[in-house]
């Protein structure tokens, strides 16, 4: 069975087709990330144009790269929450017309836990060359979730049974490194900025905090977000009114390389140290990492040199936004659930994973 999977909740168009839950066919992707770059973050109107303008191309791509047309797709997926409206919505209208078009059954996806699905990939046809886990999570299986958007602890029992044991409380990890990248003049998306950043300073330069939280499994990077700003005004000698976008004038190298190494240590190790209390609670047989943040070499170093199993990690390309997440997730969700009606389909910006 092929599922096409179209992704386009955020700052990426992406189609993806996959073959039976396993095996990757087509992994098309446009990225939008020089044209937000300028504005320091993602403009929702400009990412919902620039959808419009690339969602046929990127199609195109996709079944050129799989040497397939609409008569080898057995159904269609689609991203329908959470994400910017308008760019749903472009996704969305895309997919129910050809669905319609095409008579194919239409299943919609959420997208947060599409991206755990990347981790269920372990075949890819002979045209890519990614480095993909040899084996499938085993059930029941932990994920940490980490986005510009999510960070989340799911213990997953079985496909579409899933329990949320905590939560960020306000920022997500990701929107975190985005704030520091600003505050430190580098450029969006702040993770890979900072992450190279921090390979230059002192993870221990600052003992930035860790927050302490009722739930032991929920996050919080609003105050470690708020120290590195309040630690680089002191650092320049200036109060809290200083404005976070003049600092990285006044801010030595050397002070910025080591308040992103000691924040990207930080950070790393508040992920961490909640996932390993989570494994020694619910004794899972597998662990994933999900979402953009998951494409971090210091987070996978981290979580393998501290958890007592083996950790398969999907490639970078699909930890970041993609289409073959969405179509793995379809693929799922079609053996257990009916498909949608593409005439009533509704986007749901602001759906949790906890809802559905
Ligand atoms: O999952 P994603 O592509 O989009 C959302 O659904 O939010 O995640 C984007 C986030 C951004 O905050 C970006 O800074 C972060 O993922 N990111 C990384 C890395 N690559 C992307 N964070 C840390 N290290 C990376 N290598
Ligand atoms: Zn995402």
């Amino acid at each position: 069975m092929k599922i096409l999977g179209i992704e386009s909740s955020c700052d990426e168009t992406a189609v993806g087709i996959v073959e039976d839950g396993y095996r990757l066919v087509a992994h098309a992707v446009a990225t939008q990330i020089d044209i937000h770059a300028a504005y320091g973050g993602v403009v929702p109107e400009i990412a919902a144009r620039s959808h419009l303008e690339a969602i046929h191309p990127v199609l195109h791509q996709a079944f050129k790269q799989a040497a397939l047309d609409w008569s080898d797709i057995d159904a269609i997926a689609v991203t329908y929450a959470p994400g910017l409206s308008g760019s749903l919505l472009i996704g969305s209208l895309t997919a129910r017309t050809l669905a319609l078009l095409h008579h194919k059954p239409l299943y919609p996806v959420h997208h947060v836990e599409a991206h755990v699905y990347a981790n269920f990939i372990t075949e890819q046809s002979a045209a890519f060359h990614l480095a993909l886990p040899v084996a499938p999570p085993q059930f029941p299986f932990l994920a940490l979730i980490v986005s510009g958007n999510h960070t989340q602890l799911v213990l997953f029992h079985n496909h579409g049974n899933y329990e949320l044991l905590g939560q960020t409380q306000d920022d997500a990890v990701g929107e975190a490194f985005d704030k520091v990248a600003k505050m430190l003049g580098l450029p969006y998306p702040g993770g890979p900025s900072v992450e190279q950043f921090a390979q230059n300073g002192d993870p221990l330069a600052y003992d930035f905090p860790i927050a302490r939280l009722s739930n032991p499994y929920d996050f919080s990077f609003s105050g470690l977000k708020t120290a590195v700003l309040r630690t680089a005004q002191r650092e320049v000698g200036k109060d809290f009114r200083f404005p976070s976008h003049a600092l990285s004038e006044l801010l030595t190298a050397k002070q910025k390389h080591d308040l992103a190494a000691s924040f990207v240590h930080t950070a790393v190790e508040t992920l961490i140290s909640k996932t390993e209390k989570a494994f020694y609670a619910f004794s899972p047989l597998s662990v994933v990492i999900a979402g953009g943040v998951a494409a971090s070499p210091p987070l996978r170093k981290a979580l393998s040199d501290r958890l007592p199993i083996t950790i398969d990690y999907a490639p970078q390309q699909l930890c970041t936004d993609n289409g073959v997440m969405i179509a793995m997730l379809g693929y799922y969700r079609s053996q257990i659930d009916r498909p949608a009606d593409p005439y009533d389909l509704e986007v749901q910006p602001s759906l949790s994973m906890t809802s559905i």
